[in-house]
């Protein structure tokens, strides 16, 4: 199948599903709404065509339709988000239900949003962990497909505890992305 990952940081996830490419997907597209961001030297690297244009100046709606319209031209079937940062309009998420997934560093329903390993930390949890759920309307929310769990330590800060949940990440999102795909 062929997939586009929508990143807007350093995508390390995005590294890893390059890296793990295997016959169920095929990366056609890297797409960001941050011109200049890291992770897109890893689609580069890999010869994968990257589309990156700032959504500052337009309508959410308006700048979803670009996106989507990059997605048609290059026939993508399936869509992984990998550190996007960016809430997608309705129409955008309908165009592509079911064929959407978005990794969360989080055990969902918990801690939906930002700064999760802090408040993971804060809550006192036993567990933390990371979730890939399909994306529909709601931030964060849509049926979980795959999920991995780590330890909290005693002594884990935001920065400790993310490190090993990313590991995890790195683990997950390949073969959630594999699973989805075979079923399209
Ligand atoms: C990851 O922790 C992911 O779970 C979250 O954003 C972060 C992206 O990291 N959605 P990277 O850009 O893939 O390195």
């Amino acid at each position: 199948r062929r997939v586009a990952v929508l990143i807007s940081g350093r995508g390390s996830n995005l590294k890893t599903l390059i890296d793990a490419e295997q016959d169920a997907y095929e990366i056609v597209l890297v797409a960001s709404n941050v011109e200049d961001a890291p992770g897109l030297d890893f689609a580069r690297a890999a010869g994968i065509p990257v589309f990156a244009k700032s959504h500052k100046g337009l309508k959410r709606a308006e700048f979803d339709a670009l996106i989507d319209a990059q997605l048609r031209a290059h026939d993508v079937e399936a869509v992984a988000l990998a550190g996007y940062m960016r809430i997608l309009s309705e129409g955008f998420v309908e165009g592509w239900a079911g064929r959407m997934i978005n990794i969360h560093p989080s055990l969902l329903p918990l801690y939906k949003g930002l700064d999760t390993h802090a408040r993971a930390i804060e809550a006192g949890d036993h567990f933390a962990g990371c979730s890939v759920h399909i994306v529909t309307a709601g931030l964060d929310e849509g049926p979980v497909i795959a999920q991995a769990r780590v330890p909290i330590m005693p002594w884990d800060t935001p920065d400790t505890l993310s490190a090993r949940v990313l590991i995890e990440e790195h683990r997950l999102y390949p073969r959630a992305l594999a699973a989805l795909t075979r079923t399209l």
